[in-house]
């Protein structure tokens, strides 16, 4: 099965890209640790070009403009207009002694890079979405100097990710399950097969494809309630569509199950912390 490019962009630019802006502080809090671990790997040097895939609120592009000094440049592409919004918003605060960064709203797939402009390109959970992988990765290539380098990370499959099963488990206690969606259709865990990945970037012309596993606890609601991190959890979390197509009289018991299930991970102060199982892509144009 495949979800077309526009139905993402109605998808990031509705509802959902709006709840990360909303929550864009606890979004970003979370996945930090595991977007620094992978520009470690690239290790974008001082002068460098970065693009920034699927950039959303731009914060990994502003840590990448940190990497690469004032005589570098990041680029973020994202079909979101309300995160990008907070992207550009977070970029014009930032003093001028930074590489310049730039945002686009535009479709990774099909958007006409400058070719062989950029020497690195890197992603956060930015690239599991296009409808034709293939297609998109090779549009992405094109935008690679000859010796240029990729690194993203991407999740591993829904089973072993206990921030994904411990609060649907709970939810399902109640809820009916949502459809399966086929394996490999554009999504969060389009890309949870490592010989998936190989094969697409294989495809699309890239060499020294490396898939590694990279296993990174998720901390969630730093400083909440335990009752507030599950409010967050059903509005941008795994069950949210879930909870929000249940039956108004569920709504509480439905929190109250979650409740139970994640408090054996929580504490003060550092919120709910679950394990987290990706993959860490490295490839060569
Ligand atoms: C899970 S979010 C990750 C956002 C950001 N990289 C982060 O880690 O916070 C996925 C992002 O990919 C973007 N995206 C999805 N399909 C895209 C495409 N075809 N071209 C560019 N961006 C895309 C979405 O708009 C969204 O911002």
């Amino acid at each position: 099965m495949t979800i077309d490019n526009a139905t993402q962009i109605e998808f990031w630019n509705g509802e959902t890209g709006r709840n990360w802006v909303t929550h864009d502080a606890l979004m970003e809090a979370m996945l930090q640790p595991l977007g620094e671990s992978v520009m470690d790997t690239l290790a974008p040097q001082p002068g460098e070009h970065v693009l920034d895939i699927g950039c959303g609120c731009g914060h990994t592009s502003l840590s990448l403009a940190d990497r690469v000094g004032a005589k570098g440049s990041v680029e973020g592409v994202d079909i979101s207009a309300p995160m990008l919004a907070v992207a550009s918003q977070l970029a014009a605060e930032r003093n001028a002694e930074h590489a310049s960064i730039q945002f686009h709203e535009a479709d990774a797939q099909t958007h006409t890079f400058d070719p062989e402009r950029y020497d690195v390109v890197f992603s956060r959970f930015g690239v599991m979405f296009f409808e034709d992988p293939v297609a998109a990765f090779a549009n992405i290539r094109g935008a690679l100097r000859k010796s240029g380098r990729l690194a993203f990370c991407c999740w591993q499959p829904r089973a072993v990710n206990p921030f994904m099963t411990v609060p649907a488990m709970a939810a399902l206690e109640l809820l009916p399950a949502p459809p399966e969606m086929p394996p490999r259709t554009p999504g969060p865990f389009a890309f949870e097969e490592a010989d998936y990945i190989m094969e697409i970037l294989t495809s699309a012309g890239f060499g020294s494809v490396a898939v590694t596993p990279l296993q990174q606890p998720l901390t969630f609601g730093r400083g909440l309630s335990l009752t507030d991190i599950v409010e967050r959890l059903v509005q941008i979390g795994p069950i949210a569509q879930m909870v929000r197509e249940a039956s108004e009289d569920l709504q509480q018991p439905v929190r109250d199950k979650v409740i139970d299930a994640v408090a054996p991970f929580y504490t003060e102060d550092a919120g709910m912390t679950l394990d987290g199982q990706f993959w860490q892509v490295t490839a060569r144009r």
